[in-house]
């Protein structure tokens, strides 16, 4: 049965008749962290998800290198004209994402200053086509990298092309 589906009466009805004794009840169900491990708890950040993300701050804008995208496990990257967000709903909070950034544009909702960058991220997350692959980064992307104000000076409101 598809994770997430409602139960039928006849799927209870089948499962008593299994000679294993194995039924819907007890079969073990993938990992609601998306993970794809049958049978294991869902990840302790799934559970936590709905109050915590991490989020791409301004460092990003017209470097956007993408490394971070290739790591993901829940494709939760989303790809405007000069930089990426990440999907507050759909993100896990695995961390993962944090590291392969080359230059530290990705970082936890939990650190102070990052409001700002919350709300873009889940303003634009709504509105830019999804990026799973990464691609060639900006030419010039290396003369943007530390440049201060780079939000008000730089930011697009335009999506990129996705994937
Ligand atoms: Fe994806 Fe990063 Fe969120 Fe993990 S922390 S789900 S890698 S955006
Ligand atoms: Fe941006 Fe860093 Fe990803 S520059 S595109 S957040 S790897």
């Amino acid at each position: 049965m598809r994770f997430g589906a409602r139960r039928r009466p006849a799927d209870d009805f089948l499962g008593a008749l299994r000679p294993s004794g194995e039924s819907p009840l007890t079969r073990p169900k993938p990992c609601a962290c998306r993970c794809h491990a049958v049978g294991a708890e869902p990840a302790k950040a799934y559970v936590q998800s709905e109050q915590m993300t991490y989020i791409v701050n301004d460092n990003c804008i017209k470097c956007k290198y993408m490394d971070c995208v290739e790591v993901c496990p829940v494709d939760c990257f989303y790809e405007g004209e000069n930089m990426l967000v990440i999907h507050p709903d759909e993100c896990i909070d695995c961390g993962v994402c944090e590291p392969e950034c080359p230059i530290e544009a990705i970082k936890p909702d939990t650190e102070p200053g990052v409001e700002q960058w919350l709300k873009v991220n889940a303003d634009f997350a709504k509105q830019w086509p999804n990026i799973t692959a990464k691609k060639e980064p900006p030419a010039d992307a290396k003369e943007f990298e530390g440049v201060v104000g780079k939000f008000e000076k730089y930011f697009s409101p335009n999506p990129g092309s996705g994937d």
